[in-house]
């Protein structure tokens, strides 16, 4: 659904009316019409927020349909508050068809600013996803309109392509998140990643002949067991004016189903590990979004894409592979084999691409849930200015982040075996820092950040923001990172 943008209400309106009620128990003034009070006594309607009540009114010769809508205390609406607002307002005209949001109306006395009216429609979309391509049941879901009237129609319209790109974004990777890994597996990823050259954007898909040619015997390993092919899509959006100046590479784990490989993982544990590849489809979407924004910046996007099956193929504990940068890992675990393919992305990304920074998004360890639960990612950085960067744009967009350290007290953490490091410890301390600790040695002392949103990619309910499901945890986070280094 698109908002359209007026600055006059559409002839003939036969719609829904949104009309915002300030909390009526804390704010005497309202311009509300005595009818209108009246009305709403007699139903208990307070104006908190997440209070609606649907108003038919007659006036003289036409009857308006209204919904009002608890706005609470008005007017300092945060970016958080306006997309909860959005995602709200959303849910009670579920079932509508036609939505008329004047802004006078919604926002009575106190015009918000066209940013804070930027997130209200965010929330609103965002909150309408849900996935049903596969339920024949599917409710045959309105075909909704929403008009916005407003005398800034014509610079909030040019706002909405921005943000609009950024919401399809978000809702695109909740697609992809959601996919059974029978449609979505590394060659088809690939596929679809392939088609970004349309927006703008450099592809080069490389299949087992090329990964092997760049020496990438890690990613090589975790696809092996499979029958589907691993693959590393590297996607280049150039937006600076200088082509020559170093891209911010961001790389995402992508294993398109984690069985555990022969460390098989039991059945609670595997159930929903089709969103191991929720950090690739981040980063995918994050490039689209760029290219489409032609955002003035040089960015690289590495999808490290694999299935991590067992079978007579497979990555072998006590195997010993060769990784991109020479170094020999040994195999712990079969299913520790996020920290496998992104070993490689970060090689080719510090070896080949010049990058002014790093950043890998995974969701690479169980343990970061039971350290941060799904309200927090985990994020570990090499770098205090990058960290502090990630961490604000987190606060801005609320996709929050908490630092977690890896400082030299860590640095014995990964063993070295046979070879110069083993991939896992059977230890229960530490685990998220430990893969955090294995990642760096593969950064070559380059500002880095990874993300670990093991816990936050997938919400097990439903939330005033979003439907249970994928959260597309990360992306409006990077966005917005990208955004304020674009405008450094
Ligand atoms: N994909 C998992 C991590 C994960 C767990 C993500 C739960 C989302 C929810 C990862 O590949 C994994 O299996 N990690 C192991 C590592 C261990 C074997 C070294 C873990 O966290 O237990
Ligand atoms: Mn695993
Ligand atoms: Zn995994």
């Amino acid at each position: 659904m698109k908002p359209e943008f007026r600055t006059e209400v559409p002839a003939d309106w036969k719609g829904i009316r949104i009309v915002g009620v300030p909390d009526l128990l804390k704010q005497e003034s309202s311009n509300l019409s005595p009818a209108v009070r009246e009305a709403l006594n007699a139903q208990n309607f307070t104006g908190t927020p997440n209070s609606f009540l649907p108003l038919i009114l007659q006036k003289q010769d036409r009857v308006d349909n209204l919904l009002l809508a608890g706005l609470g205390e008005v007017p300092s609406l945060t970016p958080l508050q306006s997309r909860r607002f959005g995602a709200l307002l959303a849910d009670a005209v579920r079932d509508r068809s036609a939505i008329l949001f004047r802004t006078e109306d919604v926002f009575p006395g106190a015009l918000p600013d066209e940013q804070t009216l930027m997130h209200v429609l965010n929330g609103f979309c965002a909150r309408q996803y849900s996935f049903d391509r596969y339920r024949s049941d599917r409710e045959k879901t309105v075909a909704q309109r929403l008009v916005v009237v407003d005398a800034r129609a014509a610079s909030l319209a040019q706002l909405w392509e921005r943000q609009g790109h950024i919401v399809d974004a978000v809702l695109r990777v909740k697609d992809l998140v959601s996919e059974p890994p029978n449609v979505l597996y590394p060659e088809s990823m690939a596929d679809m990643a392939a088609q970004l050259k349309n927006c703008g954007l450099e592809v080069t898909v490389f299949d087992e002949q090329a990964l092997a040619e760049l020496g990438m015997g890690a990613l090589l390993g975790v696809g092996q067991g499979s029958a589907r092919p691993p693959r590393l899509v590297a996607l280049r959006w150039t937006g600076d004016h200088n082509p020559d100046n170093p891209p911010v590479v961001v790389a995402g784990k992508g294993i398109t189903f984690d069985a555990g490989g022969l460390s098989l993982k039991t059945r609670p544990h595997m159930q929903g590990m089709k969103n191991d590849m929720a950090g690739a489809a981040v980063v995918m979407e994050l490039l689209r979004c760029a290219a489409e924004n032609r955002l003035p910046l040089n960015v690289v996007g590495i999808l490290a894409l694999a299935e991590n099956m067992p079978s007579g193929k497979a990555l072998r504990p006590d195997d010993i592979i060769r990784t991109m940068s020479g170094k020999y890992v040994e195999i712990l675990s079969a299913d520790g084999e996020g920290r496998l393919v992104l070993c490689d992305a970060l090689w080719y990304a510090v070896s080949r691409l010049n990058p002014s920074c790093v950043i890998d998004i995974a969701t690479l360890t169980g343990a970061m849930s039971t350290a941060l639960g799904w309200q927090k990612a985990g994020l570990f950085c090499n770098d205090d200015a990058l960290a502090e960067e990630l961490y604000r744009a987190g606060e801005q967009t609320s996709e929050r982040l908490w630092r977690m350290p890896i400082d030299a007290d860590y640095d014995d953490l990964v063993p070295r075996g046979d070879a110069d490091m083993e991939n896992a410890t059977f230890g229960q301390n530490a685990r998220s820092i430990f893969a955090a600790k294995f990642l760096e040695k593969f950064v070559d002392g380059r500002p880095w950040a990874h993300i670990d949103i093991a816990g936050t990619a997938w919400s097990e309910k439903d939330t005033p923001m979003a439907r249970k499901g994928a959260t597309a945890f990360g992306l409006q986070l990077l966005y917005q990172f990208l955004e304020r280094r674009a405008s450094a």
